[in-house]
This record gives structure tokens, C-alpha cells and sequence, in this order.
């Protein structure tokens, strides 16, 4: 019987690489002139975790080998209070905040981009298609001091590719996109990402997805692409089906980390535990970033990373100790942003999978689901 780790690793293998080639002659040279950026992320990249204890008291934070990635309605504040009670390393990633939000509410700020300290490193991601909003954006959410930005290229859903013109149908305009990474890069002090799908409709040739990535990079200083190993179609598929559809291909990825050996590229998509994190790290992946299975299984899927991909001691918080944490937290902001914002129902949301796949799941989450009827706090 062949063991776990080689099924995954054969999973994540880089099955059609050979296949695959892409010429960017001036590449290399026009790389160069930005490789200032990142120097936090490159001066770790390949260090083995034992040498980074002294880095991290330095005060400075561990790169993102390890992400969970941005989520609309899942990944809110909420969520990532209790992912960072998990792991202390793990990347978080807001939800995408559209640009327009941003700039319309630039007196209400906080209700879209304050996080507590403990969240960090975190990285606020951007949605949207106008450049003056995109930088304005970027400029008022530099007053928060989120670890990088990053802009949604890679959501298919109606409301945003559609009807607002961004998101995954930004693929289809690299040129765009390199003006409004250098806008947002011009308005931040910290470095700047794009999240990106291997394609978009009938747009889904490895060569194209190098033109993207070439003329982002020898425009703009972004040096990191989140890379979702599917492509996005934007017509007859619904937001939930286009993360399942259309097929994993691991190899474009890893043909980028050849292809590109300037640019940081994290891998997502259809990565579900800690073994296969480590099976795509060994594979060369610069990062991994996970999302459905950091949302729907916190506690197996983030409680291994600090010591796993990090090296270093996991948190000793039982779950017991971390629901009183998180009940504490979920008093302090209760109705902060008027009656209801947030509703106790919003608070209790991350913890109904604290205890995902184990007995008495279902009994926890009838018995959490009951309490928010009547319940007037948290902690009650
Ligand atoms: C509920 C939900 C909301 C999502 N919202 C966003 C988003 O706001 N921005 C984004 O770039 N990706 C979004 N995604 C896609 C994820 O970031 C990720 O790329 C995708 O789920 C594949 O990773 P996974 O297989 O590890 O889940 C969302 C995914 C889910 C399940």
C-alpha cells in the first residue's frame, strides 16, 4: 500500500513540467532593478525554521510559508482572531474590501480595515478596476499597517468579474493590472502581492499566463503572485463551482518557479493538511496558502503549522482555553460598530468547526446554534 506522504507528493507532483517552457528574454535584467522588494520575504526564503528563532526576535515575521487565504464572509475579523489563538504564524488574509468601500467610507474606516495587533502578519487584499480608487484605497489603508496588499485577480463571481469588471477578469488585461499595482505600490510602504488564477475562460495556456505574470513584474514591483491552479470561467459556473470544476494544474505553478526565479509565488488550491503543505514546500513552492480547509477544519488544519512548517513550538492552548479567549474577544466587540455590528450570530460563526469530524460535533453545533437565540453575550 503506498504511504499518505507519496500519495500527496504525487498529488503535487509537477506532472506535465517538461512540457512546459516559457521565453522571457529581458527578464532577468528587468527583475533585477526591483529586487529591493521583498527583501523581508527573500532574506528568509530557504533558511531552515531552526535558524529563524533569532529573526523572530528581531521582530521581524517568519515569511509566508504558510497563508490562509482570503475568504468574502468567512475570513473577517472574527475568524482570524480565533485562527491566530491556532497558529501564531500563519499569514491571514482579510476578505477582499472593494476599493469603491474604501473610498466611500473614509469615515467609517475601521469598521472595514482595524484588526488587533495579534493578527499580524496580515495582508489586506483589494478588489477593483479603477486606478484613483485603488491608490486612494491603498493610501488610507497604509494608516493600518497591514504587512502587504494584494489585489484580487482571481474571484469569478458574477458581481465582481461581471457587472464590476475586476477581480478574475483582470487577467485579461496585464497592462491594467501592472498600472494599478505600481498606483497601489505608490501609496503603501509595505510590499504589494496579486492572487491570480492559471487562467480565465479560453485564456489558459501556460505561455499566456507568463505574459501575465511578465508584464506585471517588468511594470510594477510586485514580486509575489498567489497562484489558484485552476483557471476561472467566467460564464456558467458559479462562484462555489469554479473553486471545484475546472481541473488542479499543479504543474503551471511549478513551471513559474522555473520560469520566473525573481518572483515569489505561493501555490493554492486543493491543498487540505499540513503534509501536503510541506510535500508542496519540498517540491520548491515558496508558499502555501489555504483556504476552505483552514475555514471548515481550524483547529486540525492550523494547529500543526507553527511547529510543522514553521519549526517552531506549537501554542499550548487546548480548545477549552481558546473558546475563552475568543469568548472574551467576541464580548469586547459586540454591537462596536452600532446594534447588531457585529450580531452575536457573526461572532459565533468561526467556532462552529472548532470541532470539525470529532463526536459530538453535530451536538456542539446544535447547542451553539440554540444558545444564539438567546444569548445577550458570548460568554453566556
Ligand atoms: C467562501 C469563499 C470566499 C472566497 N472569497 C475570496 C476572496 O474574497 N478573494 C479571493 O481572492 N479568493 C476568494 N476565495 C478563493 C480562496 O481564496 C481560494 O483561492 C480558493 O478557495 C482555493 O483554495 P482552497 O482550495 O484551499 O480552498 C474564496 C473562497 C471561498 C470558499
Amino acid at each position: 500500500m503506498k504511504s499518505t506522504v507519496y500519495n500527496l507528493l504525487s498529488a503535487l507532483a509537477p506532472l506535465h513540467y517538461d512540457n512546459l517552457t516559457y521565453c522571457h528574454k529581458q527578464s532577468l535584467k528587468i527583475l533585477n532593478r526591483f529586487s529591493g522588494q521583498h527583501k523581508r520575504f527573500h532574506s528568509l526564503m530557504g533558511k531552515d525554521p531552526v535558524h529563524l528563532e533569532k529573526r523572530m526576535v528581531d521582530g521581524q515575521y517568519l515569511p509566508p510559508w504558510f497563508s490562509v487565504a482570503p475568504m468574502m464572509d468567512w475570513t473577517d475579523n472574527h475568524y482570524r482572531t480565533l485562527a491566530r489563538l491556532i497558529s501564531k504564524h500563519a499569514w491571514l488574509y482579510t476578505e477582499m474590501v472593494v476599493a469603491e468601500t474604501i473610498v466611500h467610507q473614509r469615515n467609517n474606516l475601521d469598521r472595514f480595515l482595524a484588526f488587533s495587533p495579534e493578527q499580524h502578519p496580515i495582508v489586506l487584499q483589494l478588489g477593483g478596476s479603477n486606478l484613483e480608487n485603488l491608490a486612494k484605497a491603498a493610501e488610507f489603508a497604509n494608516a493600518y499597517s497591514f504587512d502587504e496588499l494584494n489585489l484580487n485577480c482571481g474571484c469569478p463571481s458574477g458581481k465582481v468579474a461581471g457587472h464590476g469588471c475586476f477581480g478574475a477578469r483582470l487577467m485579461f488585461d496585464p497592462k491594467f493590472v501592472a498600472d494599478a499595482m505600481s498606483a497601489i505600490a505608490a501609496n503603501c510602504s509595505v510590499p504589494v502581492s496579486v492572487k491570480c488564477r492559471i487562467g480565465v475562460d479560453d485564456h489558459d495556456s501556460y505561455n499566456e499566463l507568463c505574459d501575465f505574470v511578465y508584464a506585471i513584474v517588468s511594470n510594477s514591483p510586485t514580486r509575489h503572485f498567489i497562484v489558484h491552479a485552476r483557471k476561472a470561467l467566467l460564464s456558467g459556473l458559479s462562484p462555489a463551482e469554479n473553486r471545484k470544476v475546472p481541473p488542479l494544474k499543479y504543474e503551471y505553478y511549478f513551471a513559474l518557479l522555473r520560469d520566473f526565479p525573481e518572483v515569489q509565488f505561493t501555490i493554492n488550491g486543493g491543498i487540505t493538511g499540513i503534509d501536503q503543505v510541506n510535500a508542496a514546500r519540498r517540491q520548491g513552492a515558496h508558499g502555501v496558502m489555504v483556504g476552505r480547509a483552514a475555514y471548515n477544519n481550524p483547529w486540525s488544519t492550523l494547529r500543526h503549522v507553527d511547529s510543522a512548517v514553521y519549526g517552531i513550538p506549537t501554542s499550548s492552548l487546548s480548545r477549552r482555553q481558546i473558546l475563552e479567549k475568543y469568548q472574551m474577544y467576541g464580548d469586547s466587540v459586540l454591537g462596536k460598530y452600532g446594534p447588531g455590528k457585529p450580531s452575536i450570530r457573526q461572532l459565533v460563526k468561526p467556532l462552529l468547526n472548532l470541532f470539525h469530524s470529532e463526536p459530538g460535533n453535530g451536538l456542539w453545533k446544535r447547542k451553539a446554534d440554540a444558545a444564539l437565540r438567546r444569548c445577550k453575550y458570548i460568554s453566556q
